[in-house]
């Protein structure tokens, strides 16, 4: 993995929850600190800060790939932030150059969740070796699968550091170090969490990443077909892909004018629906999550962007076991649930 990437070092663990945990274990953040990242993403993003000990602070999006808005982290930093967890959204990578020249001004540490971007590029760099710490997830839906699992990369020092939180904090080099060589003898060098891979994740992720640019090559076709077959229905906004990266496609994101329609998006799917084709939403933005809400006090004003935006969101089947025919099943359903119900 360190290798297909591209960074120093490549940690396995056994989810890309556990890699983000583990990246800010290593990073030392904990409880006074303040974790800036992005109100659309997964909710496991922001629990980790929280079970760091530290508080999440969440901010907006741009509106065209709803990345996390490097001038609303420029905005929300205090002398108390010490991280930026951006995450590359449906695979598109963020804008990691503002947001690594923000960390470099407040001297901060970027960790990214690179949970749907794998394989994706940032002008010419693979995302994994751009930034000092970088979660991937091999969650059964992933574009990489190991059922679960997950990996870190990153720099020697920072992957090192983290790599004893994978197994309770236990080392074993001391001994070597020391000059002893008895075969029982550990250390407990710090309060670890168990969340490394196992031998048989593994051995089905290694398979998986021979086939991972095939997978990767199918995304991209099904994701351009879908786009050209949309391009021209008033009622649908395909997702863009800016010129300086290569999405990893793990979703495919329309947005629907709604303004356009005579139903919402709850509607919409449940038209899809109808006709057997199972569409999903990502994400509902973690400012509408009652806990956020309660213990953070985040509301829509802190979003307003992802407030607009992640109302008339919808995911498409996207897979690389879609065959054309599947393809052209989507296309053809999704066009007509526009067409039945435009305005
Ligand atoms: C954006 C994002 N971050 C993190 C995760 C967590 O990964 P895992 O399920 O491997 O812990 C997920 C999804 O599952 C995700 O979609």
């Amino acid at each position: 993995m360190a290798r297909y990437v591209g960074a120093e070092r490549a940690l396995a663990v056994s989810s890309g929850t556990a890699a983000m945990q583990i990246a800010l274990a290593a990073a030392g953040i904990g409880p006074g600190d303040e974790v800036i990242t992005t109100t659309m993403t997964f909710c496991a993003t922001a629990h980790v800060i929280h079970h760091a000990g530290a508080t999440p602070v969440i901010v907006d999006v741009e509106p065209d790939t709803l990345n996390i808005d490097p001038a609303a982290v420029a905005r929300a930093v205090t002398a108390r932030t010490r991280a930026i967890m951006p995450v590359h959204l449906y695979g598109h990578p963020a804008e990691m150059d503002p947001l690594l020249d923000l960390a470099r001004a407040h001297d901060l540490i970027v960790i990214e969740d690179a949970a749907h971007a794998l394989p994706a590029t940032y002008r010419g760099r693979v995302v994994g070796s751009i930034g000092p710490l970088c979660a991937f997830s091999f969650y059964a839906t992933k574009n990489l699968t190991t059922g679960e699992g997950g990996m870190l990369t990153g720099t020697h020092a920072l992957v090192d550091a983290a790599r004893p939180w994978t197994r309770h904090g236990i080392d074993r080099d001391r001994q070597a170090a020391s000059g002893t060589k008895d075969s029982w003898w550990y250390d407990v060098v710090l309060p670890g969490f168990k969340c490394n891979m196992s031998d048989i994740m593994a051995a089905i992720g290694l398979r998986q990443l021979e086939k991972l640019d095939a997978f990767h090559e199918r995304r991209i076709a099904i994701a351009a077909a879908y786009s050209k077959a949309f391009a021209d229905v008033p009622q649908l906004q395909v997702p863009t892909e800016r010129p300086h990266v290569r999405s990893a496609w793990h979703l495919y994101a329309l947005r629907l004018h709604l303004d356009r329609l005579t139903i919402d998006r709850a509607r919409f799917i449940e038209e899809l629906r109808l006709r057997h084709i199972s569409a999903s939403v990502h994400f509902i933005p973690l400012h509408h999550m009652r806990f956020y809400v309660d213990v953070y006090g985040l509301s829509a004003s802190n979003c307003p962007v992802a407030e607009r935006e992640a109302a008339r969101l919808l995911s498409l089947p996207l897979h690389p076991l879609l065959t054309d025919h599947d393809v052209d099943d989507v296309i053809e359903t999704t066009r007509e649930v526009a067409r039945d119900f435009a305005r």
